[in-house]
């Protein structure tokens, strides 16, 4: 069954700002999606949508099989939100804080205390029951604001931008909780994020999304072909020699795709080791000026230009 079903979905805001244009994608249950794109793209405006904190200006929105539209109400009974700014009150208990959150969603005392035993225990937060919430260190707030939001048993999760500004270390921490948070309580997770390798690394499905339309969707193998695929980076002091670098390159085939950014040529290196010494080798043997050449991961801009099909200018 699908949780999510989006079609041709437009907002426009009073300003006239197109934040979403014609978008339109399918989340499944049960799984981890990505919605990947740049900062402006609309992944906050599309979270605002499907949260019902704002309407659409058209399209169709199906969530658990119901319209969005037509059942606000009992859509907000179902899905939970995880907000960039946590919502935690630092004058309760980090029990109290849980405790509030089982009231704003109407769970029963005694179904409530057993749901916090098990999110206490699942989400490793015993440890810090005896502490002011106020000292805990930003990454352990992050989880108790998750568990939190896990009291109501959400068939949905959203989060925007969970691990924005992160360091890697707390960072894959939260991506152990997304994947508990689906495994253990089998909730379908609906996260946005800039970041291209918490895409690849975290989620069942990834949308690629610029300028409020989607580029691409796809599982595992079809979009990671783009993300996990192994850059050739050769720079030079300036755009010039770059230039020229390419050109004798591409008459001898060597490189199947090139395209240049300031100083710097990066090529798709299929077989990312002998493709570095081939070029190395004919690099040295031509006295070509170059300045460094190495291996790179993909950016998010490289896989845009890949989904896309375009040449970077
Ligand atoms: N409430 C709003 N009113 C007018 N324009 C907005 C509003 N919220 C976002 N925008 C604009 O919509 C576009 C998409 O923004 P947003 O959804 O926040 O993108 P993202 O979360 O991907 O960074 C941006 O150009 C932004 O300036
Ligand atoms: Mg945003």
């Amino acid at each position: 069954m699908l949780a999510i079903e989006i079609d041709k979905l437009v907002k426009q805001y009073k300003n006239g700002v197109r934040a979403l244009d014609e978008l339109s994608l399918k989340v499944s249950c049960g799984e981890i999606f990505s919605l990947l794109g740049p900062n402006g793209a609309g992944k906050s405006s599309l979270i605002n949508i499907l949260t019902t904190f704002y309407n659409p200006t058209s399209g169709n929105i199906t969530m658990l099989g119901k319209d969005l539209c037509k059942n606000p109400e009992w859509i907000r009974t179902q899905i939970a939100c995880v907000a960039q700014r946590v919502s935690i009150d630092e004058h309760l208990s980090l029990m109290e804080n849980m405790i509030f959150q089982s009231r704003l969603y109407k769970v029963d005392n005694t179904t409530a205390k057993k749901r916090i035993n098990t999110l206490i225990d699942s989400f490793e937060l015993s440890q810090y029951l005896r502490h002011p919430v106020a000292s805990y260190s930003g990454g352990i707030k992050r989880r108790l604001d998750i568990a939190m939001n896990m009291v109501s048993y959400p068939q949905i999760l959203f989060l925007d931008e969970p691990t924005v500004g992160m360091d890697i270390s707390s960072r894959k921490a939260m991506w152990e909780i997304m994947r508990k948070v689906r495994d253990d309580f089998k909730t379908t997770i609906f996260l946005t994020t800039h970041y291209l390798e918490e895409a690849d690394q975290l989620s069942d499905t990834i949308c690629i999304m610029k300028e409020g339309h989607e580029l691409a969707q796809g599982m595992p193998g079809s979009l990671r072909q783009y993300t996990r695929q192994n850059i050739l980076h050769i720079g030079f002091s300036d755009t010039e020699k770059a230039k020229d670098c390419a050109e004798a390159l591409a008459k001898i085939h060597m490189l199947p795709s090139m395209s240049i950014r300031e100083n710097s040529i990066f090529a798709d290196a299929v077989d990312g080791r002998k493709t570095f010494e081939d070029v190395n080798k004919w690099l040295l043997e031509k006295n070509v000026p170059f300045e460094a050449i190495e291996i790179v991961q993909p950016s998010l801009e490289d896989v845009f230009l890949k989904v896309t099909g375009t040449e970077r200018r």
